[in-house]
């Protein structure tokens, strides 16, 4: 408990010259600078009611979202540092005050719909999920884009659905709507079945890595699934080396084998206008270098040879 007060009370710094006027006013006429300032004072005094859910569920318990609390993990009354073994609601909504006489007074509350801040919002739940796995959240681009913890979460219900591998993309991709139409592009990793997730290959909570990615680097990333591309190779390609992502899209591709361009430009966009193949006049009828995979038909092993005479990647 006395985390939460301490991480709000840095909060509530900022708001405490705003707290002081704010109290003599109606609660429907303070700006959301102000009513953030004063909930969180509020939560800091922690003048907590006695009856805990019960007061609270006089007036809510026909509202099956509320309700649905206590089939998850923090409606547990047995598990000792679920909320309801203490505070029960107010450990996240914050003191009832006078919110009792008609629900006019605002409780802290979350979500899209919250006038609070993300980062508000966020320190009640930190308060008691202060672990070091959640360390990189504080540089995470998350944290940085004002991304709350309850954007992603659903705290009332039995299954909080950015925990479930079978809803999680959709979590996701509420917000990345480029990553969504990707993923249902022609050629894409299994993800419009849910059969591989987004987090396969990013950690939500942020990590030291680019892009958020659970392994050091891009290729790391990829040689966790596709062991085979690391090699070693006798003849290596250099960009296959430094960076998958240098012709493919992870997140998938109008065109096969979620390449970012078709062979001939995919690989003129390096190898242009000093290839050999730039001096080829195509005939008709001859496809071997204008053709969808023209330069693969001879280069095919574009990922690296170990053929002893393969250096220039053509076995
Ligand atoms: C006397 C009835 C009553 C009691 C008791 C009550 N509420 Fe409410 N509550 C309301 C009403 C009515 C609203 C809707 C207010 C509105 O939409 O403006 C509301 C809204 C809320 C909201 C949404 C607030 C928002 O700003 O969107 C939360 C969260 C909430 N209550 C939590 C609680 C908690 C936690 C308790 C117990 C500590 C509690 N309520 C006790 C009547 C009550
Ligand atoms: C009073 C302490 C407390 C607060 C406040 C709290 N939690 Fe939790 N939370 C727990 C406990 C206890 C668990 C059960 C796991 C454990 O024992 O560590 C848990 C588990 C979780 C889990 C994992 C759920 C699962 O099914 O395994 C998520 C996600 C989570 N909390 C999110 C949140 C979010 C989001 C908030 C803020 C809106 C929040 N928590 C606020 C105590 C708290
Ligand atoms: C961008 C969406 C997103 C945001 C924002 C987010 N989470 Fe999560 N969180 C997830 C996902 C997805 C998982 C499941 C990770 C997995 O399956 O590998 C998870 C797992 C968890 C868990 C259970 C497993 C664990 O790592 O301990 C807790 C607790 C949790 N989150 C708390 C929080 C808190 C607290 C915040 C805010 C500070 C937060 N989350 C913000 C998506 C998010
Ligand atoms: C672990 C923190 C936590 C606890 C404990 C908690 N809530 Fe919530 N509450 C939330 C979050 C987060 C939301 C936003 C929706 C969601 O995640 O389910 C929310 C949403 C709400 C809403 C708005 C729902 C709506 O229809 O928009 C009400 C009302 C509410 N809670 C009341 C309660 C009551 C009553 C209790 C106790 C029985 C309670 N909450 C316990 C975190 C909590
Ligand atoms: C509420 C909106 C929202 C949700 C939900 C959300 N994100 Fe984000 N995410 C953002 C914003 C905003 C950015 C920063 C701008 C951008 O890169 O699109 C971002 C950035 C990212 C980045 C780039 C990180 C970096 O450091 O470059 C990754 C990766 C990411 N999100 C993955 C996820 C995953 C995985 C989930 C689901 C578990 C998720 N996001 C859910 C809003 C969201
Ligand atoms: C197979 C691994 C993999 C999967 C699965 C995956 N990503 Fe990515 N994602 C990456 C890699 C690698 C990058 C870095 C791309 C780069 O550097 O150009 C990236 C970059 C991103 C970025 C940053 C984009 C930018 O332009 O900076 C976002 C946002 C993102 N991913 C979101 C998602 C979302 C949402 C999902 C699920 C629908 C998802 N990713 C699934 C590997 C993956
Ligand atoms: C979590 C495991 C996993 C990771 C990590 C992963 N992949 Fe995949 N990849 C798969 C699976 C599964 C398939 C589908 C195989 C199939 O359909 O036979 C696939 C297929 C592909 C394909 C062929 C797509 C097609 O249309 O046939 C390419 C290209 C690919 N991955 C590239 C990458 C790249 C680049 C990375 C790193 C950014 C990466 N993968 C990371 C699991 C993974
Ligand atoms: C220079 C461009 C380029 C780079 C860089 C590259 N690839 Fe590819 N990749 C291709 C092309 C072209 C194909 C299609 C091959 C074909 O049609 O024979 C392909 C196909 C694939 C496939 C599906 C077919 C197969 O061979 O299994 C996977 C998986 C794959 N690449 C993974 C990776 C991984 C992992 C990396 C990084 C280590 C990587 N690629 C880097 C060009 C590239
Ligand atoms: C991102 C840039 C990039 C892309 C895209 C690319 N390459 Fe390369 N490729 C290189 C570099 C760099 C080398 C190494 C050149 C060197 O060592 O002089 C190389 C080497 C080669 C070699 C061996 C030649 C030699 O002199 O060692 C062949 C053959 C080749 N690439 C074919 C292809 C084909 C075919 C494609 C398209 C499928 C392609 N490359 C796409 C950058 C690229
Ligand atoms: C008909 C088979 C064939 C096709 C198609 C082909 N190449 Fe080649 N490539 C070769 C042969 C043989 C060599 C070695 C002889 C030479 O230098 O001309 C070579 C050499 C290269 C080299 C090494 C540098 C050089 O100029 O000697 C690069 C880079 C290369 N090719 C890229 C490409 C690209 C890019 C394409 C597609 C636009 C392509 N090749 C299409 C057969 C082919």
């Amino acid at each position: 408990m006395k985390s939460i007060v301490k991480s709000l009370a840095v909060t509530a710094l900022l708001g405490l010259a705003l707290v002081s006027s704010a109290h003599a006013t109606p609660w429907k006429n303070l700006d959301a600078e102000q009513l953030e300032a004063t909930l969180v004072k509020k939560f800091s005094e922690g003048k907590y009611s006695s009856k805990g859910a019960d007061s609270c569920l006089m007036c809510h318990k026909k509202n099956d979202t509320v309700t649905a609390i206590f089939d998850g993990v923090h409606g547990q009354i047995n598990n000792s540092k679920s909320p309801m073994a203490g505070l029960q609601c107010e450990a996240c909504h914050g003191p009832q005050g006078k919110h009792n006489r008609g629900g006019k007074e605002p409780m802290i509350s979350f979500g899209k719909d919250s006038k609070l801040s993300a980062s508000a919002q966020n320190s009640v739940c930190q308060g008691c999920h202060n672990d070091p796995k959640q360390m990189a959240w504080h540089t995470s681009t998350h944290n940085l884009e004002e991304i709350a913890c309850a954007d992603c979460h659903v705290v009332h219900a039995a299954n909080d659905p950015a925990l479930d591998k079978l809803s999680v993309n959709d979590t996701c991709t509420s917000c990345h709507t480029k990553e969504k139409a990707d993923m249902n592009k022609r050629s894409s990793h299994p993800m419009k079945w849910d059969q591989m997730t987004c987090v396969d290959c990013h950690a939500p909570h942020g990590s030291m890595n680019e892009s958020a990615l659970m392994q050091p680097t891009v290729n790391d990333t990829c040689y966790s699934c596709h062991a085979e591309k690391r090699g070693p190779f006798l003849w290596e390609h250099a960009p296959v080396t430094e960076n998958c992502v240098s012709c493919h899209n992870p997140h998938g591709s109008v065109n096969d084998n979620m390449l970012d361009n078709r062979a001939p430009q995919l690989c003129q966009q390096c190898h242009a206008p000093d290839g050999h193949a730039s001096r080829v006049v195509p005939e008709p009828g001859m496809d071997a270098f204008g053709g969808a995979k023209s330069c693969l038909n001879c280069h095919s092993q574009i990922h690296g040879s170990n053929h002893p005479s393969g250096s220039l990647l053509q076995r």
